[in-house]
């Protein structure tokens, strides 16, 4: 039904010859359709996420979901599971704690032989980034790792990743109480080692960001939930 609704506003405008427009309202209307950090309960880990949209091609989109303790404390390193949902056409995803793409800790996420490989990166500037031990260390679930025909979706634990050293020596921290600037990162095209998880990766295609709310991603009940999850 939503589709016929952008592609008749979309042909309502292409009538009216304004291109400008038309991209314009389209990009409008894809964005208003999927809420910002929409809360989701989510059934096979019973934690609760705040979960974001992000398109990186026309009507596709790969989804990002933070979930965090409730005891977590501001300007303190807190543990953080993360669940995405991605298109089987996506070679390789990428996820930036720190907003941009530089000395940040990042993930890269893809799909291997059944079940996913997650890789902690840094990078000093636009450049590859390469496996670090300052990205986090993550420990990925068998609930809520998963995949069909059409997705395939990866819940995972990182411990390291809410807090760091700063390029210029400072310690930078998450908010739990609010929004944190996450950044992602889409390529079509796949590592070429899949099963290494420093294995070489194409340059992405896209990238973009969003604010990602973190006070509605508290759980209560977080240490006991990921207890029976690890
Ligand atoms: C395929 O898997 C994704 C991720 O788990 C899920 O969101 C989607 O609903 C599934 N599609 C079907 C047809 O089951």
């Amino acid at each position: 039904m939503l589709r016929t609704l952008f592609f008749g506003l979309f042909l309502a405008l292409l009538r009216t010859g304004n291109q400008k427009l038309t991209i314009c309202c389209l990009l409008f209307s894809v964005r208003a359709v999927f809420a910002a950090n929409e809360v989701v309960q989510d059934p096979d880990t019973g934690l609760v996420f705040t979960s974001n949209y992000q398109l990186y091609k026309i009507n596709q989109g790969i989804t990002f979901r933070v979930a965090i303790p409730g005891d977590a404390q501001i300007n303190t390193a807190f543990d953080a599971v993360i669940q995405l949902v991605v298109p089987s056409d996506v070679g390789w995803v990428g996820l930036s704690w720190g907003g941009s793409m530089p000395n940040n800790p990042l993930v890269v996420a893809w799909q291997n032989a059944g079940s996913v490989v997650l890789s902690p990166r840094w990078a000093t500037g636009h450049v590859m980034p390469t496996e670090s031990t300052n990205a986090g260390t993550y420990r990925l679930f068998q609930t809520g790792t998963k995949s069909n025909g059409t997705h395939w979706q990866f819940t995972a634990l990182c411990q390291g990743c809410t807090s760091w050293t700063t390029s210029s020596g400072g310690s930078r921290y998450l908010t739990p109480t609010g929004g944190n600037r996450l950044a992602f990162a889409y390529s079509p095209g796949r590592p070429s080692s899949p099963g290494t998880s420093s294995s070489s990766i194409p340059i992405h295609d896209v990238h973009g960001y969003w604010n990602h709310d973190f006070a509605a991603a508290r759980n209560p009940n977080f240490h006991e939930l990921v207890q029976r999850l690890v």
